[in-house]
């Protein structure tokens, strides 16, 4: 008798992988035709979160492959905040565009490898082909270097590194910081987001190379104070090397005054990097900020696809004009790998970042951008901020409701209950306001986030969102008036 060969357990009939492909397929379009008639978010306890998971060990046998996807899709669809939801407006995501979902499980299925262009030809080209449009779509040289990332962090930190060993006068590669330690000097304004503390810690800058530079009233670096801190560091024997600027604040959507910033770090010999993470694609808009236009002026450009370009996680895109430059940041050339390609002409990613194998994230992104084309952006991005500006004055209308930014597609903003005076009772409204932010949270009535401005805690928006409608913004002050009552009353009235 023959003896029927088992199948290892990780491969799948191909019977079976159509008819649970096609069942899942369908249980994601309900979902998402479901979304804007759930809750925005899905609070839980980690108690909860983990008795839904049960907590038992490894399973030591198998099991049936359709029943692991039910009961993944049942526990995650209601088991996160919904970032696809139309009135999702905290930190900073971008709704997911359904063909980018597709295209990320297309590349799973091919997987390729895209550290060398030999074992990934087409997937590699597609790359390339997704970062040049994305700089096209900034007005970014597009001729520079780039690289897709796991998002923000890595694409700043990959222009830190580029700019560490490009305005080092030693070969800070091999010989490291030791002939100027404790010396290199970064400067940014405190509203710049974490990366550039975790990154001057992870290079071993440390964090007190970084010189935090004033703002002004709008949360905009102070190119005065800028100037005045780089002379001072000069005369001391520090070395600046390095300027950033922020095309659109993570708090406040603030954009630095990036033209000036471009010309003094050109007069200093300094590199400029912009983190436009979250707005650089705000320029697409003919009526954003005109301060906008000098991120087209820096030495090295962080934005990521999985904010305003409606990629799903993870994508983000490092950009930096001197595409030899960049390469010089993380080329080896190990006895172990024979690639061939011609430098210069064919990219092996893994010489322009510090991923070696590296995922087909490029291929989410090179679809959505075709499918939205640089008008569909231009359209989504331009109602984005006309909503959060109808939104902000919608809230200011609110006599419960004080307004403190609008900037972009971010607005900040909080409850001041008739009982309370901003003036005296700051300590009380910070309160009210936090618990307030909880209960948005979730009660998944919509999801906001939070800023603090002059140490006060205010209510955040950020429209990165193609489902955001004008009523939906308009929604937003009656649920922030209601709900804020109600945290009110429970505090005793006035807060605690
Ligand atoms: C301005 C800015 N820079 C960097 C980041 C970090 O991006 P990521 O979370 O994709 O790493 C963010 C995230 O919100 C951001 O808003």
């Amino acid at each position: 008798m023959v003896k029927k060969t088992a199948r290892p357990p990780f491969d799948m009939a191909a019977e079976d992988f159509r008819s649970l492909g096609h069942g899942l397929v369908d249980r994601i379009a309900d979902f998402l035709e479901r979304i804007p008639h759930n809750p925005a978010a899905h609070g839980l306890t980690p108690e909860e979160a983990r008795a839904r998971l049960g907590q038992g060990g490894l399973p030591e046998t198998g099991a049936a492959p359709g029943d692991l996807l039910e009961r993944a899709a049942d526990l995650i669809m209601t088991g996160c905040r919904i970032n696809g939801h139309p009135r999702s407006w905290g930190y900073v995501i971008g709704t997911p565009a359904p063909l980018a979902m597709l295209g990320d499980f297309l590349a799973a299925a091919v997987n390729p490898n895209l550290a060398a262009w030999s074992s990934a030809p087409v997937p590699s080209e597609i790359e390339a082909q997704a970062v040049r449009w994305i700089a096209e779509l900034l007005g970014y040289p597009a001729n520079c270097g780039g690289i897709l990332t796991s998002g923000g962090n890595m694409a700043n930190f990959i222009g830190l590194l580029a700019a560490r060993r490009a305005r080092a006068d030693w070969d800070i590669r091999s010989k490291g910081l030791a002939p100027a330690a404790g010396k290199m000097r970064i400067y940014a304004t405190r509203e710049t987001h974490t990366w550039l503390e975790k990154g001057a810690d992870i290079v071993g800058l440390g964090t007190d190379a970084i010189r935090w530079v004033e703002t002004d009233g709008d949360l905009r670096m102070d190119p005065r104070d800028l100037r005045a801190r780089i002379a001072a560091d000069r005369v001391a024997g520090e070395k600046p090397f390095l300027l950033v600027g922020s095309a659109g604040t993570v708090s406040t959507g603030a954009v630095d005054p990036l033209p000036e910033l471009a010309a003094i770090a050109r007069e200093n010999g300094l590199w400029f990097h912009v983190d436009g993470c979250y707005g650089a694609p705000a320029i697409a808009d003919p009526g954003a900020p005109a301060d906008m236009q000098g991120l087209r002026e820096a030495d090295s450009l962080a934005v990521d696809a999985h904010k305003w370009l409606f990629v799903p996680l993870e994508a983000g895109c490092a950009l930096v004009r001197d595409r030899e430059g960049l390469r010089e940041t993380f080329k080896f050339a190990p006895p172990y790998y024979h690639f061939g390609g011609k430098a210069g002409d064919t990219v092996n990613y893994h010489e322009y970042g510090p991923q070696n194998s590296r995922g087909f994230r490029a291929l989410k992104v090179w679809l959505t951008l075709q499918a939205a084309g640089r008008e569909g952006y231009r359209k989504v991005i331009s109602g984005n901020l006309e909503q959060s500006r109808i939104m902000y004055a919608a809230l200011g209308a609110d006599p419960e409701i004080e307004t403190a930014t609008q900037s972009l597609s971010i607005a900040t903003f909080r409850f001041v209950p008739k009982t309370l005076d901003p003036a005296k009772d700051g300590e009380r409204l910070n309160a009210l306001n936090a618990a307030l932010l909880t209960r948005i949270q979730t009660g998944g009535e919509a999801f906001l986030s939070n800023a603090i401005i002059e140490g006060q805690f205010y209510l955040r928006a950020c429209i990165t969102n193609f489902r955001t409608t004008e009523a939906d913004v308009r929604a937003l002050p009656e649920i922030v008036v209601r709900v804020g009552r109600e945290v009110a009353a429970g505090m005793g009235g006035n807060g605690p």
